[in-house]
């Protein structure tokens, strides 16, 4: 049998947008209760700013007194056309985000974005041109931010998933040591996440207050329109980002998908377009780090219009050779209750000594379709060991 591989792998790295235009037209709904979104550097008296997808962006002044504003260049996103730079000599700067919603316990997505900006900030350290410094959340660590200087107007972005120890959550920006690169921000945003997602309900279950996120690829063919999709589309604002995938590999529907019988409520038009391989295919993480957990979500929705009854679209998931889905074959218009309507399927893993875990999606022979899939994101738990989980994933 063969199998499409390389076509696609699951990177567990810092989001990339490549001048991604936020150009949706502003949506009337207001549903953004417990958000928080901030516009570092901005001027404190500048009245909110309201984005092209309808989010409400305040000056960070109102909680960061420390640092100082730097514009730092046209951007086709304002709000990254200026930031805050930490260039004293604290141990850390912390934003101390509060809200009614921030609660002992609460879930939240803590998601913060940078750009340099097209002519270099200050001359970092490293002979390799990257600004390098330290995001901590709560005391701990969080991550070594690495953004190479580019000189466009690619930016970067680090989300996180984090339960609330307190009535606020502290997000800190660090030099990496004393005489390392001084830290800026150019946004950063706290969005209420129910304890129903597969995720956050794995952090509940396993104890652990946090999972950072790698990537959420939205696969489909390369259509400028749904290169980016977030808020309102996704009401929890979680970014999905496009991964191009040739026509060949690809199915796609015009017909509206329903998300919201999911227990991870993704949005419709994520799964209008799949990929898809005669035989199947395999979904390669690379350089994990041995000995960690890595949580996949992978969603589908059955949009082949000529699949009309359950057991037409069978097909295993194998997870480094081992048969993940060891009850019965994943069929999605059986889990998911007919066409156009979405679910999910979890895997847990950790990488092989190589650092890889390979999640393959293959065909079994009694099914007239090939296997398929929308959407993955990928999470890598914080610091712990796999232990006992039972899936929350619909079917
Ligand atoms: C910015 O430069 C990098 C490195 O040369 C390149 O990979 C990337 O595609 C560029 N982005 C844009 C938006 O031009
Ligand atoms: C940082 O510390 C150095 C000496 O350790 C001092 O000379 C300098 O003024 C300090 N800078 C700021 C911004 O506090
Ligand atoms: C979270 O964990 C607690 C204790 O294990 C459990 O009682 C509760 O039902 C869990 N909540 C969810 C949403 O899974
Ligand atoms: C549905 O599946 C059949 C068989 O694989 C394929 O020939 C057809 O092109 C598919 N339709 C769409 C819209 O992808
Ligand atoms: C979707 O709609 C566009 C424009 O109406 C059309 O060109 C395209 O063929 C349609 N695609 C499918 C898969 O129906
Ligand atoms: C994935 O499937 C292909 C084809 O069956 C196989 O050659 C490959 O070894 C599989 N990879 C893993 C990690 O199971
Ligand atoms: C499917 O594979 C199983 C196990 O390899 C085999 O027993 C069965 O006969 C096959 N069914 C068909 C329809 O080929
Ligand atoms: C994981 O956490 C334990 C205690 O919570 C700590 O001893 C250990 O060093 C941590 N490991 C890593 C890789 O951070």
């Amino acid at each position: 049998m063969t199998i499409l591989s390389l076509l696609t792998s699951i990177t567990l790295s810092i989001i990339v947008f490549q001048a991604i235009l936020l150009l949706w037209p502003g949506c009337s709904v207001r549903a953004q209760d417990g958000f928080i979104s901030l516009d570092c550097g901005a001027e404190p008296s500048s009245p909110t700013y309201t984005d092209n997808n309808g989010i409400d962006w305040v000056p960070d002044a109102s909680i960061m007194q420390e640092g100082e504003p730097v514009e730092v260049g046209t951007h086709s996103d304002k709000l990254l056309s200026r930031m805050r730079l930490f260039a004293g000599n604290a141990s850390k700067y912390c934003y101390s985000l509060s809200n009614s919603m921030v609660k002992s316990k609460a879930f939240f997505l803590v998601r913060a974005s940078f750009w340099a900006g097209a002519s270099p900030l200050y001359k970092p350290q490293s002979v390799d041109g990257s600004y390098r410094f330290q995001l901590l959340i709560d005391a701990d660590k969080w991550t070594d931010v690495k953004l190479p200087f580019f000189g466009n107007t690619t930016w970067w972005s680090h989300e996180m998933y984090v339960r609330a120890q307190h009535d606020s959550i502290d997000v800190c920006l660090a030099r990496s040591s004393p005489d390392g690169d001084a830290p800026f921000i150019s946004t950063l945003e706290l969005r209420p996440l129910p304890s129903t997602l597969t995720p956050t309900s794995y952090m509940n279950s396993t104890g652990r207050d946090a999972l950072y996120l790698g990537n959420r690829d939205d696969y489909t063919t390369a259509v400028a329109e749904y290169s980016f999709t977030r808020y309102p589309y996704d009401s929890f604002d979680r970014f999905w980002t496009s991964f191009g995938i040739a026509a060949e590999y690809s199915i796609i529907t015009n017909k509206s998908v329903d998300g919201t019988n999911s227990v991870n409520l993704p949005p419709g038009r994520i799964l209008q377009s799949a990929l898809t391989f005669s035989t199947g295919f395999q979904l390669t993480l690379s350089s994990g780090e041995v000995g960690r957990t890595y949580v996949f979500v992978l969603y589908f929705a059955e949009i082949n219009e000529s699949v009309t009854a359950k057991g037409q679209r069978t097909f295993n998931i194998e997870v480094n050779g081992v048969l993940y889905n060891t009850e019965e074959p994943i069929d999605v218009f059986d889990r998911a209750v007919g066409a156009y309507e979405a679910t999910s399927y979890t895997v847990i893993g950790s990488p092989s000594p190589n650092g890889e875990i390979i999640v393959n999606l293959t065909t079994i022979n009694s099914s007239l379709f090939p296997p398929f899939v929308a959407a993955v994101e990928s999470f890598l738990l914080n610091n712990v060991t796999s232990s006992a989980f039972s899936s929350s994933d619909d079917g």
